[in-house]
């Protein structure tokens, strides 16, 4: 494969069913990806499988123990050279660029926290990087896992087949994506822009680059601020 994928969690299957469809789904049946979930409790050392314990300090919640966590990546690890990535609210936001960068190394190693979180320790030792996938908590750590896998698999080279769908998307040039549409010409009182029926290349290519700069002007200026624009997108903004 081009790439091995590591999940470590206590719902494996919430993992794997969401990549079971599809675009990943697909990059596994032909093998270009290759995805081993793993039951976290597998590392527990006592009778009961404990997995967490309460937090020092006091309050709400439960925290993952370091042993099974560490074990457990150590283990994993052992089969060469990885990146081990912790989903977390309390991380910077995950980016498009972030997704490339990724989508570059051979093997990933995802581990999926609960309850309050992960003991420190673990993150200090031997997690490589934590990212959030936005700014509003999900219930645990799997749901994150499988939408980064997701934005990285299609990354892999021959994991989409129209490397161009993916170079055209949202955020891959920086901006937010045009509009698009497909028949009928006329639906209900609503037409297809003229534009994009006329045939014309250059006015359609035109036409796409004002409106994906609109919409991210409209819905993310700060988008803008980063984005490397040429001399046309300048004239277009000004206009
Ligand atoms: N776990 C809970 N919420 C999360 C988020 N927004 N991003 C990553 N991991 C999370």
């Amino acid at each position: 494969p081009r790439m091995r994928i590591d999940c470590l969690s206590i719902f494996p299957g919430i993992i794997a069913d969401a990549l079971k469809h599809s675009i990943p789904g697909r990059a596994q049946a032909n093998g270009l990806l290759q995805i081993h979930h793993h039951d976290l409790r597998t590392w527990a050392t006592d009778k009961h499988s404990k997995v967490d314990d309460i937090p020092y300090g006091g309050g709400v919640g439960m925290v993952f123990k370091p042993e099974p966590a560490m074990a457990a990546i150590r283990e994993l690890r052992a089969q060469g050279e990885a990146l081990v990535i912790h989903p977390s609210p309390a991380a910077p936001r995950l980016t498009q660029a972030d997704v490339i960068e990724l989508s570059g190394h051979r093997h990933l190693i995802f581990l999926a926290s609960r309850y309050e979180g992960l003991d420190q320790r673990v993150i200090d030792r031997c997690v490589d990087r934590e990212y959030s996938i936005g700014d509003y908590v999900i219930s645990g750590g799997e749901l994150a896992c499988a939408v980064m896998i997701d934005a990285v698999a299609r990354m892999v080279p021959g994991v989409v087949a129209k490397q161009a769908s993916v170079v055209e998307d949202s955020f891959y040039n920086g901006l937010l994506d045009y509009p698009h549409y497909t028949r009928p010409p006329v639906y209900e009182d609503m037409d297809v822009p003229a534009v994009l029926q006329s045939g014309n290349h250059e006015h359609i290519r035109r036409w796409r680059k004002r409106e994906a700069l609109a919409r991210t002007l409209a819905h993310r200026p700060d988008l803008l601020e980063g984005a490397e624009l040429d001399g046309e997108a300048r004239t277009m903004l000004r206009e």
